[in-house]
């Protein structure tokens, strides 16, 4: 199975993202995490990417193709994979096609913006596994600490208000050009986002029953 995730900041993507992957076993291949983990490990594309990220802002395409396309040829990603965070433009969702991924559905998550704005700004991440927490609404057993491993717990910087509301202005700019893509090619499927995360799950898992796996 091959899903692509598509979304504004914070409309729970990443929430949803690592839940699929257990429930059929496929990769979660987050570009997000994939550059921040490039960031982190001070890689010569995670230096270029990390002050446009910090800012808000796209990294450019060959930085994303090129962990995209690296993380997808893994043995694990066989079965299938989740691809979060790209395409971000209606290029970068006619170059997946061009290079050849050619995937099952395409999730479209709507959440109204203030919502948006509040989940984000609340949220906070275990680095390791992605894991996402939300002070309010989906919060940690113990205040700061990962329930797995008990690690502590970050927040990202563009999670700031005022980053968070350039990344959704950014978005909105970008949606209805990448919605008409997948509208046409008859893959594109609404999400309700704006729901407690166990229904956007059910509501998920009755769109990916009738996808042969
Ligand atoms: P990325 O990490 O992809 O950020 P994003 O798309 O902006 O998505 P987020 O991670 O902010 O949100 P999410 O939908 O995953 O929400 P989550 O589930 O955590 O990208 C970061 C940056 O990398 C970009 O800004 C860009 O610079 C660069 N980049 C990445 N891809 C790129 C590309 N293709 N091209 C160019 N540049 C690229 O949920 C948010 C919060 O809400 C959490 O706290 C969660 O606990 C809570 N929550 C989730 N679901 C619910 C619910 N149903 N009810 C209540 N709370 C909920």
């Amino acid at each position: 199975m091959k899903l692509i995730l598509l979304g504004a900041p914070g409309s729970g993507k990443g929430t949803q993202g690592p839940a699929i992957k257990e429930r059929y076993g496929i990769c979660h291949l987050s570009t997000g995490d994939m550059l921040r983990e490039a960031v982190a490990k001070g890689t010569p594309s995670g230096q270029k990417a990390k002050a446009v990220m910090e800012a808000g802002g796209l990294v450019n395409d060959d930085i994303v193709f090129g962990v995209l396309k690296e993380a997808i040829s893994k043995d694990e990603c066989k079965k299938g994979y989740i691809i979060d965070g790209l395409p971000r433009t209606s290029q970068q969702a006619e170059k997946l096609e061009q290079i050849g991924i050619k995937v099952d559905k395409v999730l479209n998550f709507n959440v109204p913006d203030d919502v948006i704005v509040e989940r984000a700004t609340g949220r906070w991440i275990h680095l390791a596994s992605g894991r996402t927490y939300h002070t309010k609404f989906v919060p940690p057993k113990v205040a700061g600490k990962d329930d797995v491993t008990g690690e502590p717990l970050i927040q990202r910087k563009d999670d700031q208000r005022d980053v968070v509301t350039k990344r959704l202005a950014l978005f909105h700019e970008q949606i209805a050009g990448i919605k008409s893509f997948y509208t046409s090619r008859g893959l594109l499927v609404d999400i309700n986002g704006n729901q407690a995360p166990d229904k956007v799950r059910t509501a998920i898992d009755k769109v990916l029953s009738g996808i042969r796996h």
